[in-house]
């Protein structure tokens, strides 16, 4: 069934250049008009939203999520419909989730796999591929993911250790092969070797609830990890993505990177920049374990959360995310007795949006326009898929959230889509909210009616060479007569 053209009337459009009155026509899921004459191109039958003066932007992009991941003995409660139906009551229209292999499991076997599981998603996806060890397979199969599969972004645990962390040989080897490739590295930055030292020392000493779980990964194993993924990159020339930045340590390598020239990209999650490590400390187990999630919070008075806001104020940090990976209190209770068995991870896809607003716009951080750099555009960006996401311009998916704000809610467990039996942000209140929100076109949720179908989402192909890597080439080229010079 096609989906009804709808315009838009009467809001404020706002893309990260710039923000004006406009009308908006959405017309076999694309935005087919933009501006005064939107309304007279409307076709037949066209359905007329009154945006009434709100906001117009274009649908979030969340670029880090683990929808149903199998991880530490159990899997995250969210599966795809669950989880992208909370995004899209929170006006997130796409996802960029993560393939994560079995040990030594083909690549191409598990994107198999999580494509699979992925047919139920209610918004459009795309995939981030791990890269967990190294092989003459790893290297054949990074290429067909590339070419065949529309994967341009490979992922590097750089902890967990037994599990899922991968050396420096497999951080250089796979690196080297995303560059031929033309597709992003991205990493944890958390040095595992470290982390699993401290555990043992923290239990050790007699400390094994949920407060360990901060002690056993502190900023500077976080610092480490970053500096020496970005070194890796810089000798290799390429760009490289790092994921949850959580503290000054980490954002502070990365614009050390940036001011040298090299082409290094940050992202935060809504949590870090709103909730410090206090929350380990709760008397109450399964809500202290709720937090726990890695990298964890951080603590207030050293700064962390001021430094990732000023990261994303001044450009250099870039995308926001979710990490969304929910584990309800069953699940975390199998970390009872020691905190290193609790699973780590937190929610928060629904929330994203109008945290980042009431916390970055209502107190004057972020422009509206910026809000939609970093809830969106810059994301598309880096992983090559703008403007068909991002931006709201002719021929651009029609993902859009109306934004009212002026209005409040408290965000509340009880109200949230998500499976998940905890919130994060329990008992924030928030002015700025998602009052409908399109995807591709199709009205999937107006003023607390979620109208989300499993199926509806797409996989979303995303092309190798992003713009990321014409500026590393032109760098080399520049680079190269004084290399040989030396
Ligand atoms: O604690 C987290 N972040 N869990 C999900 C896996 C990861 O590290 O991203
Ligand atoms: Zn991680
Ligand atoms: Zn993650």
């Amino acid at each position: 069934m096609s989906t009804p053209a709808i315009l838009v009337r009467g809001g404020t459009v706002v893309n990260a250049d710039r923000e004006f009155s406009a009308d908006v026509l959405c017309v076999g899921g694309k935005v087919a008009a933009v501006g005064a004459t939107a309304a007279e191109q409307a076709p037949a039958g066209t359905f007329t939203l009154d945006a009434g003066g709100r906001y117009v932007m274009p649908g979030g992009i969340d670029p880090h999520t683990h929808m149903q991941l199998p991880f530490m003995g159990t899997v995250a409660a969210d599966d795809f419909f669950s989880g992208t139906a909370a995004g899209l009551s929170g006006g997130t229209t796409s996802i960029i989730d993560f393939v994560i292999p079995d040990p030594k499991q083909p690549l191409l076997d598990a994107f198999r796999t999580w494509r699979g599981w992925a047919e139920r998603s209610a918004a459009d996806y795309g995939f981030h591929v791990a890269v967990t060890w190294w092989s003459e397979g790893v290297h054949a199969d990074m290429g067909r993911l590339v070419k065949e599969e529309g994967v341009n972004s490979f992922k590097h645990f750089m902890a967990y250790k037994n599990a899922i962390m991968c050396d420096d040989e497999t951080l250089v080897n796979s690196f080297r092969r995303a560059l031929e490739l033309g597709a992003m590295p991205t990493v944890h930055a958390e040095n595992g070797e470290l982390v699993y030292l401290l555990q043992q020392e923290v239990v050790k000493m007699g400390i094994t609830g949920p407060e360990g779980h901060p002690l056993s990964r502190p900023p500077m194993v976080e610092g480490e990890a970053a500096n020496r993924a970005i070194a890796i990159a810089d000798v290799l020339g390429v760009p490289i993505y790092i994921v949850h930045v959580s503290c000054i340590e980490s954002a502070e390598a990365i614009a050390r990177a940036r001011a040298r020239g090299q082409r290094v990209y940050g992202e935060v999650l809504a949590g870090h920049l709103v909730i410090d490590d206090s929350v380990y400390r709760h008397p109450d187990f399964a809500t202290a374990a709720a937090y726990v999630m890695s990298p964890p919070f951080r603590p207030r008075a050293q700064g962390h959360q001021e430094m990732l806001w000023r990261g994303l104020q001044s450009g250099q940090l870039h995308t926001t995310a979710t990490d969304h990976c929910v584990f309800c209190a069953p699940q975390k209770a199998a970390g009872r007795a020691s905190f290193t068995q609790i699973p780590n991870g937190c929610g928060g896809i629904e929330d994203r949006m109008a945290v980042l607003w009431d916390a970055g716009v209502n107190t004057g951080r972020l422009t509206p326009s910026e809000f939609v750099a970093v809830t969106s555009a810059n994301c598309a960006k880096i992983f090559n898929i703008y403007p068909r996401k991002g931006c709201i311009v002719e021929g651009a998916d029609a993902d859009l959230v109306l934004w009212d704000a002026q209005a409040t809610r408290t965000i509340s467990v009880k109200a949230q889509k998500s499976k998940g039996d905890f919130n994060i942000f329990e008992g924030r209140q928030v002015r700025g909210v998602a009052t409908h929100t399109l995807s591709r076109g199709a009205l999937v949720y107006a003023d607390g009616d979620l109208r989300a179908t499993a199926g509806h989402g797409q996989y979303v192909k995303r092309p190798a060479f992003g713009p990321s890597f014409a500026a590393v080439a032109r760098r080399a080229a520049e680079l190269a007569p004084s290399a040989v010079q030396r």
